[in-house]
């Protein structure tokens, strides 16, 4: 019998298999499995090239080896030169995912329209007429774009090497397909091979390489998420497709921090920078109202205020519902506790439903006391103090915790003309003159017990 050409692959994380699983063991996802063609290396005998395309590799001391090779060059959005780590590094391979309608082909074209480099935009999706069209609506120099509508990677290859853009950028990397290859575009081995391809190509011509990519809301569609391990950088491209606010963040990220993150705001002329979260999350107009705080986290360095919002109400069920949005559900049952057994107020007969406004998710305990805060001043039914940014991380015995980086939180706060911050009193030392002088009122905390008397009777 003929040995079989095909196996089977899981889509998420790419694990080979002889035949078809339910789950994969590698990565536990369910129902992963499709079939793909075995990849095989189509020049037996020959050692594979290295990632350089270097014939042979030499082994040196680290210390011989130029860092300044990782040159990079900007692009016109600040945002996402931010989110890169300080712009495209030459040579590098990228994947910007995201779902379908999300505005990844308008991200780059306004890339590629303020980029001072040259550039290749390989469109596999859209006719050269439709992205004239859109480039015309946004506004951009269409004679600085070179457009280039393939599917062949060869065809791609050849116009890469023989111009040498600083920038290609290939939307979407699941139209392409390689002729060597027999299986369809965008099946698991024609996104492998192909990217493989690129990624040689990005390394031997220097060229910074955007893969586009579309992933459904649970990743399952073929593609990007087994491309996560090939490439330098992944970017995630999020948002609501009919709200108007989408999030850049890196996922991945060989040449830069991955905990930075640009806000754009999708607009009838393409996507428009959002420079202060603040605005975006229209503070503030919570001030009055009860079941509202607002507190400062920090997303990556960027400091970003936000309000938390609680709802209590009393509950029908033996067990009262503990409902979040943006917020991890256990550390708020875990506040409530600390309020019942530290302060005496029991919560059992309520539900509590707590939401960070603007879809953002906080993933740092710096939050704690502005949940509190937010939390009780729903049940009481009566607004805070006035306006304050309210920081620290609460402790099991009641204790307000310190939190990081205080000054980069204050400057933001001062920014958007708060006067009154909640502060625990650890970290007093870390504030500066300079800072406190530009505030009204810094109340540093020790226990919930104080800042509770603050926050309900000043
Ligand atoms: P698109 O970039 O085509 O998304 P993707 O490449 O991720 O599939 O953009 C999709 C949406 O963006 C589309 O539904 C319309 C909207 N849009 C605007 O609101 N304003 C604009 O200026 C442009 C170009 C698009
Ligand atoms: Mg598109």
């Amino acid at each position: 019998m003929a040995k079989a050409k095909t196996s089977w692959f899981c889509t998420d994380c790419g694990h080979e298999s002889s035949g078809w699983l339910g789950r994969c063991p590698a990565c536990g996802e369910w129902n992963t499995f499709a079939e793909a063609d075995r990849v095989t290396r189509k020049t037996p005998g020959k050692a594979p090239r290295t990632w350089t395309g270097e014939e042979r590799a030499e082994v040196k001391p680290l210390a011989e080896i130029d860092g300044m090779q990782a040159s990079r060059f900007q692009c016109g959005l600040s945002e996402l030169d931010t989110v890169l780590g300080g712009g495209f590094v030459r040579g590098s391979l990228i994947l910007l995912g995201g779902e379908p309608g999300v505005g990844k082909s308008t991200l780059v074209l306004q890339v590629l329209g303020g980029l001072g480099e040259s550039s290749l935009y390989v469109s596999g999706e859209e006719s050269p007429a439709q992205i004239r069209l859109r480039a015309d609506r946004l506004g951009i120099r269409a004679d600085d774009i070179n457009l280039l509508a393939a599917t062949d990677l060869s065809r791609i290859l050849d116009a890469v090497r023989e111009r040498k853009p600083a920038l290609v950028v290939i939307d979407s990397i699941q139209t392409l397909y390689d002729p060597a290859q027999s299986s369809a575009p965008g099946s698991v081995t024609q996104i492998r091979e192909v990217t493989a391809q690129l990624l040689q190509l990005a390394k031997s011509t220097q060229s910074a390489v955007l893969l586009v990519g579309h992933v459904t809301k649970d990743g399952q569609l073929a593609g990007p998420r087994i491309l996560e391990h090939m490439v330098d950088t992944v970017l995630y491209f999020e948002g609501e497709a009919n709200g108007p606010y989408r999030i850049i963040r890196a996922h991945k990220n060989r040449f830069g921090a991955t905990d930075e993150l640009g806000i754009f705001e999708m607009t009838g002329t393409g996507l428009s920078p959002v420079a202060s979260a603040a605005d975006l999350f229209r503070l503030g107009r919570g001030t009055g109202v009860h079941g509202s705080a607002v507190t400062a986290v920090l997303e990556g360095t960027r400091p970003m205020l936000l309000e938390i919002q609680a709802l209590m109400v009393p509950s029908v069920y033996t067990a009262p519902l503990r409902t979040t949005q943006g917020l991890d559900r256990s550390r708020l049952s875990m506040l409530l506790a600390v309020l019942e057994k530290q302060i005496h107020i029991g919560l059992l007969n309520q539900d509590a439903y707590v939401n960070v406004t603007g879809g953002i998710r906080i993933g740092e305990p710096s939050a704690d006391l502005a949940v509190l805060a937010a939390v009780l001043s729903s049940v009481k039914e009566q607004p805070l103090f006035g306006p304050a940014v309210i920081l620290g991380e609460v402790g099991l015995t009641g204790e307000i915790r310190r939190i990081g980086q205080p000054e980069r939180r204050l400057a933001e706060a001062v920014r958007h003309g708060f006067q009154t911050v909640l502060l625990p009193a650890e970290n007093k030392t870390e504030v500066r003159r300079g800072m406190a002088d530009k505030m009204e009122n810094i109340y540093y905390v020790n226990h919930l017990n104080e800042a509770i008397d603050l926050m309900f009777t000043t």
